[in-house]
């Protein structure tokens, strides 16, 4: 059996008080399409249950009224703890459309409360933009997919700020605008891969980059089967192909499949409504100074 993924056991998520689709900002949400806000609450409580019963643990952020996307938690930074005795900090997410960057500042907030420092990469729609959504710390080095959200210009300030190796992903599918849409760490070696999410080279160098991928179908892409967590053996996902069941299961992994079909309205889900708390940097992401490297 491989090494488990060292984090994931610790999460922020935000409550669904204010879940609406109150504008179209990626290709699954549609204003005549609302979530309905009962089941909502049913299936975020069994997200937040799942994760528990999995020997994870969840702090919770209220919603703001006016931030109807905010439930996205993995969208209000990057955060990672430090090793070596200097606290923890978090890069807030920029995000790329006006209607989302109200929930910075409340991210901001929950974060300088509990003893994180903030830093940011520009601000109110100057400079790069970079959303958290699209940042993974795996095998040492920080992969950012950039494109639809988060701008390229974003991972050198990544690489310089954290003193890190970024590796840069180029997406190109509309509907996998987020680099947890199509791509999803399970262990030290293994990860789910939707190739079509990307252009060919950034597909190849992310192939190259994972010693045992798990390939997936566009279709199991945009199925959201990529943007799932892990926590230790346990993966939960919001959909699961028979496919990708057994292979998961060869592995020795337990897959759980949660229901959060009100979420998948605002074109998010599993991944997207939860922010790992306890990836280190020093561990997980090794102080190698600052390098980008693309494909
Ligand atoms: N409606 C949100 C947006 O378009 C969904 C965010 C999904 N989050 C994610 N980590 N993929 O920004």
């Amino acid at each position: 059996m491989n090494d488990a993924l060292t984090w994931g056991r610790h999460y922020l998520m935000v409550e669904p008080n204010h879940f609406r689709v109150d504008y179209a900002i990626n290709p699954f949400m549609h204003l005549d399409d609302q979530p309905d806000p009962i089941r909502a609450r049913e299936q975020w409580l069994g997200l937040v249950a799942a994760i528990e019963a999995a020997g994870g643990t969840v702090e919770v952020l209220p919603q703001l009224p006016d931030a109807p996307d905010m439930v996205y938690a993995m969208n209000l930074g990057l955060a990672l703890e430090e090793t070596d005795g200097h606290g923890s900090r978090v890069v807030l997410s920029h995000m790329r459309y006006p209607q989302r960057r109200m929930e910075t500042p409340e991210a901001d907030t929950w974060f300088a409360g509990h003893g994180f420092a903030r830093r940011g990469i520009g601000r109110d729609g100057v400079g790069a933009h970079f959303e958290a959504g699209d940042a993974f710390a795996w095998r040492g080095e920080l992969v950012v997919g950039y494109g639809p959200r988060t701008e390229e210009l974003a991972l050198k300030h990544l690489a310089t700020d954290l003193g890190v190796s970024v590796r840069g992903i180029r997406i190109t599918h509309p509907g996998m605008y987020h680099m947890d849409i199509g791509f999803c760490p399970l262990d030290e070696s293994r990860a789910m891969v939707c190739p079509a999410a990307y252009d060919e080279a950034s597909a190849a160098a992310l192939l190259a980059l994972v010693p045992e991928p798990l390939v997936l179908t566009e279709e199991e892409g945009l199925a959201f089967c990529a943007n799932s967590i892990v926590i230790g053996r346990t993966v939960l996902m919001p959909a699961c192909s028979d496919r990708v069941r057994a292979q998961l299961e060869e592995w020795g992994f337990d897959v759980v499949v949660v229901e959060v079909g009100e979420f998948l309205k605002g074109g998010g889900a599993v991944r997207c409504m939860t922010n790992p708390l306890d990836v280190r940097l020093g561990r997980d992401l090794a102080l190698t100074g600052s390098r980008v490297l693309l494909p």
